[in-house]
């Protein structure tokens, strides 16, 4: 298994890559000297596939295991998710002693993160990424949170995991939609490394979508270890953090304003094209960049569907994005893989222009 290490202000910690590495969670809780009472929040669709070879392996030398349910959906990522997990706690004795696992994909990782986070002033917590997307992205790096009055992630904490575990067998079961969901990340990636990386991706997409093992298993390391220099360099946001956020704030308006029947991988697919379309606009992307930058964005495009879009609605709330200030957006804009622009503002026609012609390819 590859051992890529974060070295973040707060904490360093290891991500391991590999396939059936999940028999590893034991040995890797005992060498890092970890807590042994154990509470392991599981996606529902994970835990319908894994539970016997999650239980059998975790309950391994352990001195107490709870395993609990979660049915993860951009819903479910509330406040009131967070209360049944501490209440769950309670109910079974954990204090702060306890060390969490995350089993699934994003969303579970990012609202068990948060209660890991809070619970006791925060406890020991463990991710193990089951979905592409949470892989490549949003399981490492520490960012924790939930869905608050309608915006995407309004309350959170940076905590950085004791380590995040990729099993990539846990990719076998994934829908198509969860593959290219995944790829919306991959594809965040490709613009924000070297042109080199940009024609890997491009390349790869196919045999990715196809989970391809060798292929899917490079991008995943590639992805994870940009983002370990970007955690590296700048863990809580303050400057160059924000090129993650490439096509993030038009992808979350558009979940909101679909009422979440968008998936967030597919949002980021379309926030991206739209971000590119705002880069050309903006001036910063030449016309024949956009033609042919478009074309990664656009190569999934039958695979995502948007019914119908009011696009005054999905302004409205990217002026609530948290990362806007008194309603000026900010955006993160490019003029080749690897050159990015942060903070960026731009008139609300010109948003609109770019919202239009970049969800227009989706419709
Ligand atoms: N997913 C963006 C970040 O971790 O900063």
């Amino acid at each position: 298994m590859k051992k890529i290490e974060v070295k973040a202000t707060s904490k360093n910690y290891p991500v391991y890559v590999g396939q059936n590495i999940f028999e590893q969670i034991p040995v890797l809780i005992e060498k890092k000297s970890l807590h042994k009472n154990v509470f392991i929040v599981v996606d529902e669709n994970v835990l319908g596939y894994h539970l016997k070879r999650i239980k059998n392996i975790i309950s391994e030398k352990m001195s107490k295991v709870v395993v609990v349910e979660y049915i993860a959906n951009e819903k479910s990522k509330s406040s009131k998710s967070v209360e049944e997990l501490y209440e769950c706690l309670i109910k079974n004795n954990f204090g702060r002693d306890t060390l969490i696992i995350a089993i699934g994909g994003g969303i579970t990782g990012d609202i068990v993160g948060f209660a890991a986070s809070t619970f006791g002033r925060g406890v020991q917590f463990v991710q193990v990424p089951t979905t592409l997307l949470a892989a490549v992205d949003s399981s490492v790096g520490g960012k924790t949170g939930i869905n608050y009055r309608k915006t995407k992630n309004l309350i959170g904490s940076f905590y950085q995991p004791e380590f995040v575990l990729i099993d990539t067998t846990f990719f076998k079961t994934l829908k198509e939609e969860e593959v290219v969901c995944g790829i919306g990340e991959i594809m965040k990636y490709a613009f924000l490394g070297d042109e080199k990386f940009y024609y890997a991706v491009c390349a790869s997409l196919q045999n990715i979508l196809k989970q391809k093992h060798q292929q899917t298993q490079n991008i995943i390391e590639a992805c994870v270890n940009m983002k370990a220099s970007v955690v590296k360099a700048d863990e809580t946001e303050s400057g160059l953090r924000k090129i993650l956020n490439l096509g993030h704030t038009f992808a979350h308006a558009l979940e909101v304003e679909q009422d979440h029947k968008i998936k967030h991988g597919h949002a980021v697919i379309v926030g991206l094209t739209c971000a590119l379309y705002l880069s050309y606009f903006k001036g910063i992307l030449s016309a024949q960049k956009l033609i042919e930058y478009i074309e990664l964005p656009l190569s999934l495009q039958n695979r995502i569907s948007i019914d119908k879009c009011n696009i005054e609605t999905v302004y409205k709330i990217m002026q609530r994005d948290k990362k806007s200030r008194e309603g000026k957006i900010k955006f993160v804009l490019l003029s080749s893989p690897g050159v990015l622009y942060l903070d960026l503002e731009a008139e609300k026609e010109t948003v609109i222009t770019a919202l239009e012609d970049g969800i227009s390819h989706f419709i």
